[in-house]
Order: C-alpha cells, then structure tokens, then sequence
C-alpha cells in the first residue's frame, strides 16, 4: 500500500494549489523574487497546474526559460490551458516525467521544489539528479507543507539526504504553514 505521505496529490485538486487566497498567503513573486532574475534557466519541480511557473516565466523573460516537470500529464495540461497564445508559451517547456526519472535538456540556475519534496518516495534519487541539473552556484528552493504533511523530524531527516549528496544547506525564506530551505550548489 502506498504511503498516505509520499501520495501524489491529484489532478483534482489543482484548482486548490491556484487561489487567490494562496496566492495571498503565498505570494509567488514576492517568494521567488530573491532568488530569481531575468535571463536566468530556471526549473519548477512537481510544478502541478503551474502557480510558481507562470510567475517564474513573468520573471525570467524572454532571454529566460523555465522548464515545469511534473509526474502528471493533467497537471501539465493545465499549464498549456493557461499559457497557450501567449508570449509565456514561448519561456515556459512542458516536461512529462517518470517517478524517478527527471530528464532536463539544459543546466539551470534556479530550482524550485514546492510542496513536491514529501511525494517522492526516493529523494536520494532525486537530490542526486537535481544536484546534476544545477549549475555550480546555482540555488535550490526546498518548501515543504507543516502539520498534516510534513514533521519537523521529517523535514530534517529530508535535509540531511540533501547534504549527503553534496548541497550545502542555508536558510530559506519564513513562509506560513511551510518550512523551508536554501541549498547550494557549492
Ligand atoms: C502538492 S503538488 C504542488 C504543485 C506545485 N509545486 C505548487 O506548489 O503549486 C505536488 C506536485 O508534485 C508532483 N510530483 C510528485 N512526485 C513527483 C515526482 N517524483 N516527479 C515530478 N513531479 C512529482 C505531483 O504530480 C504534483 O503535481
């Protein structure tokens, strides 16, 4: 049976991650803008319907890209809806991929992994991939949901497996209801 933690939140419930009253309580702009400039290759992890992604495109700009992966074509699907006749069709590359199998054409400067990190059964696997995808220097935003999700024991346990693979773990930004952590690519 699969772990209730590390379930993949469905496609259903995709209207619920693209509020407004989130987008009040999290502000995508306001969250990334520290870390993100224009021109810059950015990847959106788990990226659902797109909430961070379209906001990452806004930033980048057209000198910029921005690849949203996700494990589910629904969720994808939603983003090419948003997007589509738009000038962010042109920043934003659609990528379908496997549970452990995340293929990215190019190194990226930039990776956000939001609310994503607790659906992975194998985050070895995953540190050690995004690990290779960033360049050197380049950041990686972990946010991962307090109470009915994450523990704090969890979290730190998900920490430690970032810096077995050779992260170097800061602080991330104080956001509600969330943790969160700053890993570099030293
Ligand atoms: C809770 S949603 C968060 C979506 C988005 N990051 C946000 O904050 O709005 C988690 C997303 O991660 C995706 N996901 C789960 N495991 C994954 C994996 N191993 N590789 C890629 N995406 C995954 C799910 O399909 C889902 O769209």
């Amino acid at each position: 049976m699969k772990d209730e933690r590390t379930r993949i939140c469905p496609v259903e419930l995709a209207n619920s991650l693209d509020s407004k009253i989130r987008r009040w309580l999290q502000n995508p702009k306001k969250i990334l803008n520290p870390y993100v400039k224009e021109g810059m290759k950015v990847l959106d992890v788990g990226c659902g319907p797109g909430f961070f992604s379209i906001e990452l495109a806004k930033m980048v700009g057209k000198s910029g890209k921005v690849f949203s992966v996700d494990l589910q074509e629904g969720m994808l699907q939603k983003i090419s809806n948003k997007i589509k006749g738009t000038p962010l069709e042109g920043i934003i590359n659609l990528i379908k991929c496997e549970q452990d199998k995340i293929i990215v054409p190019e190194k990226v400067d930039f990776i956000l992994a939001f609310y994503m990190v607790h659906e992975v059964p194998n985050k070895e696997i995953l540190f050690e991939t995004l690990k290779n995808t960033l360049n050197e220097k380049g950041e990686f935003l972990i946010v991962e949901p307090k109470f009915f999700h994450v523990s704090q024991k969890e979290f730190d346990l998900t920490i430690e497996k970032a810096k077995a693979v050779g992260f170097k773990v800061t602080k991330g930004p104080k956001l509600p209801f969330s943790f969160s952590t700053i890993l570099k690519n030293i």
